[in-house]
């Protein structure tokens, strides 16, 4: 008999790969500025969730974002433990965890009033985020931290989505180094030649990250680059050539990485305007529906 496993019965195997005990990861990486991470992956955790796979969101962007479509603003997270004394090792997973949420506008008093996302829970971003970096170079054992969330995990989340500021910093490193085979770098580039120009460098800072540990038994270091989502591409009425060239390009140097391409539309801006993610505030969007697509082509068809 093997070693015992840790794995929660209720997950299914292929969301805990070599019987590990944390979810598969998707990172959202590329230093590159509005390439769409943010868009991508609460849409996708989104559209997951209401397809009844639960995830946890974790926003490591000090802009917060995230945070604030999945229904924190500053305001409401107050006086609570942030992501960064996750970092530092002063907070558990359980005490930064909220579920995930939207605005439903105020009530007669003026209350505003929310509605959970069910299977969806969102670890808020945090100002102090934009000191992490400083802070893990500080003492590389600090890089630790997103290791030791793993292995103190015991949730039964199928996917840990991890959302990144445009930039290779430590970071990055410290999450994408527990990354192998069976986890996902999901850069989200905008169908702009100028875009999908930053996607060599990201395969550099893989490949470096993969060569740094690839003698260290307990970090996985094998973060790969398998899935491409490239956003804003041509409609009937959205034709002009930069963004076709784009996507001739894609076809054309990614072709086994690129996903069901997400359409362009003027109405994905209003997710930041109104605070709700994409596939629920305009689900019969191009992005909305393009990104159902995207969820079933990364394996969370409909249950
Ligand atoms: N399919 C789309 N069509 C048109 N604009 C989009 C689409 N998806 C996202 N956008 C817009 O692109 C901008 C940058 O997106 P965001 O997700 O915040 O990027 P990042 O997180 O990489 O900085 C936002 O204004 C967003 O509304
Ligand atoms: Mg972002």
């Amino acid at each position: 008999m093997g070693p015992a496993k840790t794995t929660s019965a209720s997950v299914a195997d292929r969301f805990r790969p070599r019987g590990r005990n944390w979810p598969l990861i998707f990172a959202y990486i590329i230093a590159c500025g509005g390439a769409t991470k943010t868009t991508t992956g609460t849409s996708l955790a989104v559209t997951m969730a209401l397809r009844g796979y639960s995830s946890v969101f974790m926003d490591l962007d000090a802009n917060l974002s995230a945070t604030k479509v999945l229904g924190y603003r500053t305001e409401h997270l107050k006086g609570r433990k942030t992501v960064f004394d996750l970092v530092t090792g002063k907070a558990t997973f359980e005490e930064v965890v909220v579920p995930a949420r939207y605005s439903l506008g105020e009530d007669e008093e003026g209350v505003e009033q929310f509605a959970e996302i069910p299977n969806l829970r969102l670890i808020p971003g945090s100002p102090a985020l934009a000191g992490a970096d400083t802070y893990i170079a500080l003492d590389p054992d600090r890089n630790d931290w997103f290791m030791e969330f793993l292995h103190t995990y015991d949730g039964d989340d199928c996917v840990l989505h991890a959302d990144f500021p445009a930039s290779y910093g430590k970071m990055v490193y410290s999450v994408a180094r527990m990354l192998d085979e069976d986890d996902s770098v999901i850069p989200s580039v905008r169908a702009d030649p100028k875009d999908v120009n930053m996607i060599p460098d990201l395969l550099e800072e893989l490949a470096k990250i993969r060569e740094i540990n690839k003698n260290k038994r307990s970090i996985p270091g094998r973060p790969t680059f398998e899935h491409l989502v490239l956003t804003g591409t041509p409609t009937a009425s959205y034709t002009e050539a930069a963004p076709r060239r784009a996507v001739a390009k894609a076809e054309d140097l990614y072709p086994k990485q690129l996903l069901p391409k997400v359409r362009y539309s003027a109405d994905a801006k209003k997710m930041y305007e109104d605070l709700v993610p994409l596939p629920i505030l305009l689900p019969n969007s191009y992005p909305a529906e393009d990104y159902r697509k995207v969820a079933t082509a990364l394996g969370f068809k409909q249950l």
